[in-house]
């Protein structure tokens, strides 16, 4: 069985090829980030236009690589949300026009979802429960994935996400967009010790994060400092050791919690060099089984919305949804039910 996948939830647009027994057999990405770098950030609009003039292409290159056509897919899986609501619309379109076109059944993914099953993309995967750290530029959370569609929110920020306090550091210390894998680089010249940040919310119980304070220290200590080459990698160093200390803090918690024996550390910040290692690290040392998704499907890809879709396919978890997109929608949300459809387009 073969799933087309369709993401275009935020500013990359992806179109990849799964089957159930060869695995991924392609995908294709289009970064818009240098569209997006002369703004300082994504730029909505911006980017529903070029979702528009990409996903096609992709798709093209797709199936001229793998010499597939209609008859060799059995469904399209497409993000239906949470996104941008406008770039959403673009992939669920495109999807929706395939479906109909080639008389195949439509999968509306979560994106959020498709994030915590990348790491089913790798040969050495995790199996359900599990506990997954999603950390995006638009969603921080803790998950009991307890079972395929089954997930309970055990944490979340109560403001910035971890990306987005990434990207809103390195705007603020003068780097360019997207600032979170520039200040990671940054990071790696500096010494992590030389600016005191205090870790966010780790003396007050539960497994919440915020990230908007560490952001405001940053800015103070940038601010009330000589603002040399040096006090830049060190601050980059020092904010990012504060983050990957906390995630720390909080999976020993979350641990202590539910007694996880797998973590799947999922989405875009997932990337970090020094995330992953500390986190290996502390995995190590509790007899975790830590997963991490290649670098590439950490961050937005089509490659996770094809592996979920084929996963929701084949559990029987479908049903016969008309096509939707939400840029608001809860993982716990069970997807099918009619009433979570918030932009209905048909
Ligand atoms: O999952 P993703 O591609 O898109 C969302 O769904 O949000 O995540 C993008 C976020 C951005 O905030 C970006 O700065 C951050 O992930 N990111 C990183 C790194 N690579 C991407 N943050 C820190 N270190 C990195 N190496
Ligand atoms: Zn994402």
């Amino acid at each position: 069985m073969r799933i087309l996948g369709i993401e275009s939830s935020c500013d990359d647009s992806a179109i990849a090829l799964y089957d159930d027994r060869d695995g991924l057999v392609a995908h294709k990405i289009f970064s818009q980030v240098d569209l997006h770098a002369l703004y300082g950030g994504v730029v909505p609009e911006l980017a529903s236009r070029e979702h528009l003039q990409r996903l096609l292409p992709l798709l093209d290159a797709v199936l001229n690589e793998t010499g597939a056509g209609k008859d060799d897919i059995d469904a399209i899986a497409y993000t239906a949300g949470p996104g941008l609501i406008g770039s959403l619309l673009v992939g669920a379109c495109v999807a929706s026009g395939l479906s109909l076109a080639w008389g195949k059944p439509l999968i509306p993914v979560h994106h959020l979802e498709a994030h915590l099953l990348a790491a089913f993309l790798e040969k050495a995967s995790p199996s359900f429960p599990f506990c997954t750290l999603l950390i995006s530029g638009g969603h921080t959370m803790l998950i009991h994935a307890r079972a395929l569609g089954d997930y309970e929110l055990l944490g979340e920020t109560l403001d910035d996400a971890v990306g987005e306090a990434f990207d809103k550091t390195a705007k603020m210390m003068g780097l360019p967009y997207p600032g979170g894998p520039v200040l990671s680089e940054l990071a790696r010249q500096g010494d992590a010790t030389s600016f005191k940040l205090t870790r966010p919310m780790v003396n007050r119980p539960g497994l919440d994060f915020s990230f908007s304070g560490l952001k405001t220290q940053v800015l103070t200590a940038w601010q009330g400092s000589p603002q040399t080459e040096a006090d830049k990698v060190n601050l980059a160093a020092s904010f990012q050791r504060t983050i990957a200390e906390t995630l720390e803090i909080k999976l020993e918690r979350a641990r202590q919690a539910i007694g996880f024996k797998e973590l799947v550390v999922a989405g875009g910040v997932g990337a970090n060099w020094e995330i992953r290692e500390r986190l290996a690290a502390w995995a190590k040392e509790k007899s975790v089984s830590v997963f991490f998704p290649r670098i590439a499907f950490c961050t937005d890809n089509a490659a996770m919305v094809a592996y979920a879709g084929m996963a929701r396919l084949q559990a029987g978890l479908v049903g016969d949804e008309t096509l939707f997109v939400k840029a608001r929608w809860p993982l716990e949300a069970k997807p099918s039910s009619g009433s979570c459809v918030d932009s209905p387009t048909s």
